[in-house]
């Protein structure tokens, strides 16, 4: 039995008379329910997602969860959807004893006739009739919270019930949901519904949700606040980055590291524009370098004049200038290297980003905390002074916002202390915590 999108995900997906008071065509969301999908789930191929492996002795292995599509019978031939790996199902249990065939939408637990390697969030599904597996997809999403979706910004999810990172890596294009038509976007707002590509940190198993709604949806999971900002339908498969598998390279992180005698970590500086960040980066970078550590600034500034000349100030903008120079900060960190980044950026969740694509104990968030009344006093680049008269749009702390860390492991307040203070904290903070010796 399917369910409605919007039952499923929350209705505050926009009515047609919210808008449009003369326009009676359908919406999107309802059009895409009313979409021809075949008779029922239950004349699908079977399809169940593993919520739980049940092991209560060596004796008994058995997969749990509710069937997404199709029936099940002992004796069907099925498969482990991303490895691949084929079984055959010995019996189908529930509460009430075995039974000899089961549907979609009940719950039951299947044990199978070899030892195969499953964990939740797998899917088995008929061998006969596999769904695709892919970590690239094309997708209808609606957004669904106040905070628009922005590009390359990490979110979780979750298909069935497996649950993995991913982001959206363009908006092909935004619906008008009351004429159909494609429009441009950077963004997604409240209620908007969104053409793009997305990718994940991990495959997973799917079908296009005009074959089957089950294993064709998805909802988006803010990485912060846990609320579902988003609901999914994919429409097919991208096979580009399977053709990209990553190099295996002999000398490691660790080996690199070890020839400069130091760990390698970023140093991640945040705070407003003026607040002292890139002049305290430049200070520990002179004291590391005096005591023969191997270091690298990366100065919003700079950046934004080579690698990030591209982007501008809006918050899509922000969000892929942090990406891009997490991403950069990561590989310098890779080469063994402690790495300062000095960048404003003002949205908690691309530092945790950043914190999460290195090892725990790399990442030092240091928090420039400077109130803005200081910052607009300093100006050192006549910056406030032009925000204020209007003629730059978007300016962190007047008319873009800064989302200030809640738990940076260096908080330094310089209103109170000089910069070379501050600077000595942070050289501290490091050989205390043995980055350096
Ligand atoms: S971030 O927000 O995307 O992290 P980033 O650190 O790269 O910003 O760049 C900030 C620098 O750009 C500031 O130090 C300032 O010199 C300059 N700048 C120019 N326009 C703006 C703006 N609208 N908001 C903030 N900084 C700006």
């Amino acid at each position: 039995m399917a369910i409605p999108i919007s039952a499923r995900f929350g209705d505050n997906v926009t009515t047609r008379s919210d808008r449009t008071p003369w326009y009676t065509g359908p919406i999107l969301i309802e059009h895409l329910e009313t979409v021809e999908v075949g008779d029922d789930l239950k004349s699908r191929p079977f399809r169940m997602s593993v919520q739980w492996v049940n092991r209560p002795n060596l004796d008994f292995r058995g997969f749990s969860g509710t069937i997404a599509s199709g029936s099940v019978r002992p004796g069907d031939s099925v498969v482990a959807a991303t490895s691949g790996r084929r079984s055959t199902v010995k019996r189908v249990v529930t509460m009430d004893g075995d039974l000899s065939e089961a549907h979609a939408g009940e719950a039951v637990t299947l044990t199978l006739a070899d030892e195969i390697d499953l964990s939740r969030g797998d899917v088995i599904a008929a061998a006969d009739a596999r769904p695709e597996v892919t970590d690239q997809f094309a997708a209808h999403v609606v957004w669904m919270s106040d905070a628009p979706l922005f590009p390359g910004r990490p979110y979780l999810i979750k298909l069935g019930t497996k649950t993995v990172t991913g982001s959206v890596t363009e908006i092909k294009h935004k619906v008008d949901v009351n004429t159909f038509e494609h429009l441009a976007a950077k963004e997604l707002h409240l209620n908007e519904v969104g053409f793009c590509n997305l990718s994940l940190s991990a495959p997973i198993a799917f079908d296009p949700y005009e074959v089957n709604r089950e294993t064709g949806s998805f909802i988006v999971i803010d990485r912060l606040t846990n609320a579902t900002v988003a609901a999914g339908m994919i429409s097919f498969g991208l096979r580009r980055a399977t053709n990209i598998h990553l190099q295996a390279i002999d000398t490691g992180k660790v080996a690199r590291a070890a020839l400069k005698g130091q760990h390698p970590a970023i140093l991640w500086f945040t705070g407003l524009s003026g607040s002292g960040k890139s002049t305290i980066a430049n200070l520990v970078e002179k004291r590391l370098h005096a005591m023969g550590r191997h270091t690298y600034v990366l100065d919003g500034d700079n950046v934004r004049h080579g690698l990030n000349r591209d982007l501008g100030f809006t918050d899509a903008d922000r969000v892929e200038n942090i990406r891009r120079v997490a991403e950069t900060a990561k590989l310098f960190v890779d080469a063994g290297l402690i790495v300062l980044v000095s960048f404003i950026s003002p949205f908690r969740a691309e530092r945790r980003m950043a914190r999460d694509l290195v090892e725990d104990g790399e990442f030092v968030e240091v928090f420039v905390d400077t109130p803005i009344e200081i910052c607009r006093q300093r100006d050192p680049k006549g910056l406030y002074a032009k925000a204020e008269a209007g003629q730059i749009k978007n300016f962190t702390g007047i008319d873009s916002p800064y989302e200030a860390p809640e738990q940076a492991e260096i908080h330094l307040m310089t209103s109170q202390a000089p910069a070379e203070m501050a600077a000595e904290r942070v050289v501290d903070y490091l050989r205390e915590h043995r980055l350096i010796d």
